[in-house]
């Protein structure tokens, strides 16, 4: 358990023991990547993306270059969520403009084939990316660990990637519930493990990445995210039971009431479709949710777009961050001017 004074030393870590913190913590989703030409730099060297997130010095790097360069309040592992379903034994490949590909599972005998017991063989190169950043991170710096969540790692493995319409996997969702469910249980447990794995490394929040959570209809909502989310959070808890976790389903809409009522996480992420004043009702802290497209504007569209989001959130526990990953086109100055307006808000007149 972190001491009074390491709290007092991590805004992030005091925002999710339930204060409210003037100016709000801010870290970003996709914080490190290819808008940064550092990373693209580091990256031209590597052969394959998932080497560089088995690489734990390379790895470490990269985590540090946002932090770098912008301060953020946390940093969060450089890895991929996809690297779950690559420990279980699932062939999983990047291919340079087309994102991740994996050779689908759609059946019993594909589940039969995956290897819970090995997955921390292949991915304990990441827990030593977690012990280097613990030694290297500047001491304000809250380190976050994450994962996807069951029903988002999911769909990339029965779809075989990224997909725009889900076909597959709510065909055997819907089709075959129990059939289904033999993989999201696999998945519950090897998730449960990573991140136990991670936090004894050294990580001292979990954010758990279900980016496809708003693509199921409300009874199926419940059954593929909150029913997994919550048998998750309580195998997490029962060997970690002070570190915070962060739930972040996307595009959940009403659902994110019940989501924050039934699952147990610590707090909330939030899409940019859910506004501040509403998430503040949900009763637990609450981070976001600028639209990713202001980095592309900067300039007062976006200066103003964060002070509506700041005034939104009333008095709830807040930390800043964006309603969705970076894009990869973001000019690095934009994150620059947003940090600038984020920390130099005055709440009394709600402007700099
Ligand atoms: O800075 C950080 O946020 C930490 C690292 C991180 C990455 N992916 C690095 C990455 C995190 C937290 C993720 C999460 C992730 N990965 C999610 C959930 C968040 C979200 O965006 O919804 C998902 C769905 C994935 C799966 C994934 N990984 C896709 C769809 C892609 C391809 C799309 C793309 O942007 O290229 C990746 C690749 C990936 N993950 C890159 C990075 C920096 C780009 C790979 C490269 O450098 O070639």
């Amino acid at each position: 358990m972190a001491s009074d004074e390491m709290l007092g030393s991590k805004r992030m870590l005091q925002v999710l023991a339930g204060d409210r913190t003037m100016p709000p913590p801010i870290w970003l989703m996709r914080q490190a990547g290819r808008f940064l030409p550092e990373y693209r730099a580091l990256r031209a060297d590597v052969p394959s993306f998932l080497d560089l997130c088995y690489t734990p010095d390379l790895a470490v790097e990269v985590t540090l270059q946002p932090i770098r360069r912008f301060g953020f309040d946390a940093a969060i592992l450089f890895s991929d969520i996809l690297v779950v379903p690559h420990g279980l034994g699932q062939d999983v490949w990047f291919v340079e403009g087309e994102g991740p590909k994996l050779t689908p599972i759609r059946d019993a005998s594909a589940i039969d084939k995956l290897r819970p017991d090995a997955i921390h063989d292949t991915v304990s190169p990441v827990y030593d990316t977690v012990r280097g950043l613990t030694k290297a991170l500047p001491r304000e710096t809250t380190l976050i660990g994450f994962a996807g969540a069951p029903w988002t790692v999911a769909t990339y493995m029965v779809e075989g990637g990224s997909s725009k319409e889900f076909f597959e996997v709510k065909k055997w969702a819907y089709s075959d519930p129990d059939g289904f469910a033999r993989l999201i249980d696999v998945l519950v447990e090897a998730t449960a493990a990573y991140l136990i794995e991670q936090v004894n490394a050294g990580a001292e929040v979990v954010q758990l990445f279900d980016s496809w959570a708003g693509v199921l209809p409300e009874g199926m909502f419940r059954r593929w995210v909150i029913e997994p989310t919550v048998q998750l959070v309580s195998r997490f808890r029962a060997v970690h039971p002070d570190t915070p976790i962060i739930g972040f389903p996307r595009g959940a809409g009403l659902n994110y009431r019940a989501y924050a009522a039934e699952t147990g996480v610590t707090a909330l992420g939030l899409d940019t479709t859910v506004s501040g004043a509403w998430a503040a009702s949900l009763g637990l802290p609450v981070q976001g949710n600028l639209d990713p497209a202001y980095l592309l504007t900067g300039g007062d569209a976006m200066v103003s777009a964060v002070h509506d989001i700041l005034n939104g959130f009333g008095d709830a526990p807040f930390i800043f961050n964006l309603g969705h990953g970076v894009n990869k086109d973001t000019p690095p100055e934009h994150v620059g001017e947003l940090v600038t307006a984020v920390r130099s808000w005055n709440s009394d007149n709600g402007s700099i």
